[in-house]
């Protein structure tokens, strides 16, 4: 909008120089998955060392050339820098290659600006691109300045750069203000939530990994009609209903990337800190990817410097179907406790076993029990039925319900005050319905009656 920048193409060619004096070394792989998960179509990928960047075009003229003539080559549209490029660098490169130039910082940006999702981020992604674009704009027109001069020329341009760095002073300034009202609004929120006791469970993950679709296919499945507590919900923050359990919030984040540029972490900052006030931590991992351990660490290392590595995580295997592990399961500690689901988030499998595992995580006792029915309670049966409690039934030789049940202890407590009646856990393991279990139900029965 402010520059006159040639247009950003599909077809690119990407950059990757290894420069002795960098102290973080940026990784080449990963920065081809990143650009892909913009949407550029990499056609070339120039590798190379040195021990310094060059000052006008961060490459030296032997790259620069070759750089040239892959651009046309491949008749590329755009060139990505898996570095950070000095505003004049970038401009010098775009001069010389006729196209558009980004390095890693303004990448990044790129992908957070097509992936943020709800109103603060946008905000917080557009206030990050407006301060990368204003260090651009005021170096990049000093050096146009410099070379229109002349007489008549060095005041329109004044006055230009002045005008549009006004312009962008006041957009900054109203973002802030929509971002102030929207953190009040946010904590608010937090606050109802926290009085109502309503958990909430928040997504992280690497970027890419299948948090959204995630998101998507257990909040579509288990939204509730929004009641008036929920109704001024952040769009990246649903109700789900848990069958064991109840409602929970669950909330979306922004994905994460290794090597974030320091900038960027302070963008996001105040979205990111909430994740340390979740009750459970949904950490999604793209199984599929061989490189999905670094990934695991990257994300606990952002957990970490948030403040968030000490609430519970439930690791969230994605993508079995493109794995070899493709069947779903959870797999639980010494103690019991799951602490990784095999999912996928595409398909839809594995989900039940998930929504198992959170509502357990969240506190949910669960307790396993084999229960009587008696005919005149088909009701609470079909209560049972409905919230996924039962495991298996058999009708016994006095023609009883007997159900296997897996339920939140709580729950239990509730059946068992209306009358049902549980066997003692000798009967759990087996089968078939003993004549003690009858004996049982009628002691029960006698004892309520009397
Ligand atoms: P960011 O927004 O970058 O943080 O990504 P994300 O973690 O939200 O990932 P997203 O849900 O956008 O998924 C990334 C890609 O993986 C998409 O193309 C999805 O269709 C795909 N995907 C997600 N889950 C699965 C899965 O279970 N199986 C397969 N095959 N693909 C999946």
């Amino acid at each position: 909008m402010f520059f006159d920048r040639p247009e950003s193409g599909e077809i690119s060619i990407l950059v990757h120089i290894s420069i002795n004096s960098e102290s973080e070394r940026q990784d080449p792989e990963e920065f081809e998955e990143l650009a892909i998960s913009a949407g550029a179509l990499p056609a070339a990928y120039l590798k190379g060392s040195r021990r310094h960047p060059s000052p006008n075009y961060f490459i030296g003229s032997g790259k620069l050339e070759e750089l040239s003539a892959a651009v046309e080559s491949h008749k590329a549209g755009l060139v990505l820098f898996n570095h950070s490029l000095s505003p004049s660098q970038e401009r010098n490169l775009e001069k010389h290659l006729n196209c558009r130039v980004l390095d890693r910082t303004g990448l990044i940006l790129d992908i957070f600006a097509q992936r943020a999702r709800s109103h603060e981020g946008k905000l917080q992604v557009e206030l990050a691109q407006l301060e990368h674009l204003s260090s651009r704009l005021t170096r990049g027109w000093t050096h146009l300045d410099r070379q229109k001069g002349g007489i008549g020329m060095r005041g329109a341009g004044e006055k230009q750069l002045e005008l549009d760095q006004r312009m962008i002073r006041a957009r900054i300034k109203g973002i802030n203000k929509s971002l102030t009202k929207v953190r009040g609004q946010r904590e608010q929120g937090r606050r109802a939530r926290k009085r109502a006791e309503v958990p909430t469970v928040s997504l992280v993950g690497y970027t890419n990994a299948g948090k959204s679709t995630l998101f998507n296919q257990l909040t579509n499945a288990h939204t509730l009609a929004a009641d008036k507590l929920f109704a001024t919900l952040d769009s990246t923050l649903r109700k789900i209903s848990l069958p064991n359990f109840g409602t929970a919030i669950m909330a979306d984040t922004v994905g994460f990337i290794s090597h974030l540029p320091h900038g960027l972490v302070e963008a996001f900052r105040a979205t990111l800190e909430e994740t340390a006030e979740a009750n459970l931590l949904l950490h999604v991992i793209d199984a599929s990817n061989d490189a999905h351990l670094e990934f695991v660490n990257e994300v606990n290392k952002v957990l970490t410097e948030i403040k968030a590595d000490s609430v519970n995580q439930l690791e969230i295997m994605n993508k079995i179907d493109l794995t070899e592990e493709s069947t779903p399961h959870i797999q639980r500690d010494e103690s019991g406790k799951p602490v990784r689901v095999w999912v996928s988030a595409k398909t839809g499998v594995g989900m039940d076993l998930l929504l198992e595992a959170i509502s357990e995580l969240l506190g949910g006792k669960m307790a396993e029990e084999i229960l009587l029915i008696q005919p005149h309670q088909a009701k609470l049966r079909s209560q049972l039925y409905e919230q996924g409690y039962i495991e298996e039934e058999q009708i016994n030789e006095e023609g009883l319900y007997q159900l296997r049940v897996r339920m939140p202890a709580q729950e239990l407590e509730r059946f068992l005050s209306k009358g049902v009646v549980a066997l003692p856990n000798t009967c759990l393991k087996s089968s078939q319905i003993t004549g003690e279990a009858t004996e049982i139900l009628n002691d029960n029965i006698h004892t309520a009656t009397n």
